[in-house]
């Protein structure tokens, strides 16, 4: 796909054209990763972080948050319950920490729902900019896909968000980095941010072309009102909503056979959000498998939806809405991003 057509794309408010889109991304979903949604239980273990991030509600000048951390018993209790109830992997995701104590409970979480699952679940991980060496500890005890999104492909942009100490420049080279190790490199972007313009998204589609990226989790950004961002312009759902769902359409014309997820930042803008992405081509759902008690303290931002559901009734709200679009669910299943296996010759796992 040409540029100038992602941005024909972009633009247009003209419903028939941007059914045909959806349509065509979802028939391109089904001939390159067939009808299957694939299951990441997310669990969001603790809302510690060391980054202030303009945008998010967890950043650590946000005083008025109350934090938390799982303890490891909690955390495998609930990695226990997504292998009980069939969904194949996990999301570990946690606000940025680098310290020892963090790094090395980590690597012991990840042997420990290794072992006690005899290997069933898989590990996907979402802790941040992490050295080499932390990255390969974490590989080596069975974690075995990365999401780290660049947030946007626009340096500039990405500096205009983030304080100073925050780099563009390390956080591309850790994407390298994970690929080296072995992982499956998942990144993404936030959509309708802020002097965000409709070239920068097309750029960023381009940028996950480029970095071979194996995943992708994007979404729209949504304003958080503890935030420096939420001062600075006002914040339109609709439109952010829309531009979510033509970047997730324009990612499968394009890159074809990667994961890509219809992530909770939809839902929280419509009520049938994360069933609209599927249908304009994602083939992943993250359900939240945090405890409820913890939800309230990790709020990224404004309407996090489920936030006083509990998992189970998640599970079963979820087999509904996937299976009312005409979609299967891949229980049990790994469902690996098929580019990686292009991109390295090895095998998928076999059930
Ligand atoms: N709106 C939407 N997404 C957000 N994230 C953080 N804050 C927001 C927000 N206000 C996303 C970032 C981050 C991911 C974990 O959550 O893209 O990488
Ligand atoms: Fe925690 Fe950005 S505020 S990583």
């Amino acid at each position: 796909m040409e540029k100038k057509e992602m941005l024909q794309i972009l633009e247009t408010d003209d419903f028939g054209f941007i059914d045909s889109i959806f349509q065509s991304a979802y028939e391109t979903k089904l001939e390159y990763t067939g009808n299957k949604v694939y299951f990441r239980g997310i669990i969001e273990f603790s809302n510690l972080c060391t980054k202030d991030c303009f945008y998010c509600g967890i950043r650590k000048s946000n005083v008025s948050l109350k934090r938390f951390s799982m303890t490891q018993d909690e955390i495998i209790e609930a990695a226990l319950f997504a292998d009980k109830s069939g969904y194949g992997s996990i999301v570990l995701q946690s606000g940025e920490r680098t310290d020892e104590e963090f790094v090395s409970f980590i690597e012991q979480l990840i042997e420990t729902i290794k072992q006690r699952t005899n290997n069933r679940l898989g590990i996907t991980l979402s802790l941040g900019e992490q050295a080499a060496d932390i990255f390969k500890r974490w590989h080596s005890a069975g974690a075995h896909r990365y999401l780290l999104r660049i947030e946007t492909s626009n340096k500039k942009l990405y500096e205009h968000l983030h304080p100073d100490d925050h780099s563009y420049d390390k956080r591309l080279n850790c994407l390298d980095v994970l690929r080296d190790i072995g992982y499956q490199v998942g990144t993404g972007v936030m959509i309708g941010l802020p002097y965000q313009t409709n070239d920068d998204l097309a750029n960023d589609i381009l940028f996950f072309e480029k970095h071979d990226i194996d995943m992708i989790g994007m979404g729209p950004y949504i304003v958080h009102n503890d935030t420096p961002l939420a001062k600075s312009v006002t914040f339109d759902p609709q439109k952010n909503f829309l531009l979510g769902l033509k970047m997730i359409a324009l990612a499968r014309l394009h890159l074809k056979d990667i994961n890509i997820a219809s992530t909770t930042a939809l839902q929280a803008l419509d009520a049938r959000g994360r069933e609209e992405g599927l249908k304009a081509g994602a083939n992943i759902i993250m359900p939240n498998i945090t405890p409820v008690k913890y939800r309230n303290f990790y709020r990224l931002y404004e309407g996090k939806p489920c936030l006083d559901e509990n998992a189970s009734l998640c599970q079963s709200c979820l087999d509904e809405r996937i299976q009312s679009i005409g979609e299967k669910i891949g229980y049990s299943q790994w469902g690996d991003s098929p580019h990686f296996f292009k991109r390295t010759g090895k095998m998928p796992k076999t059930d």
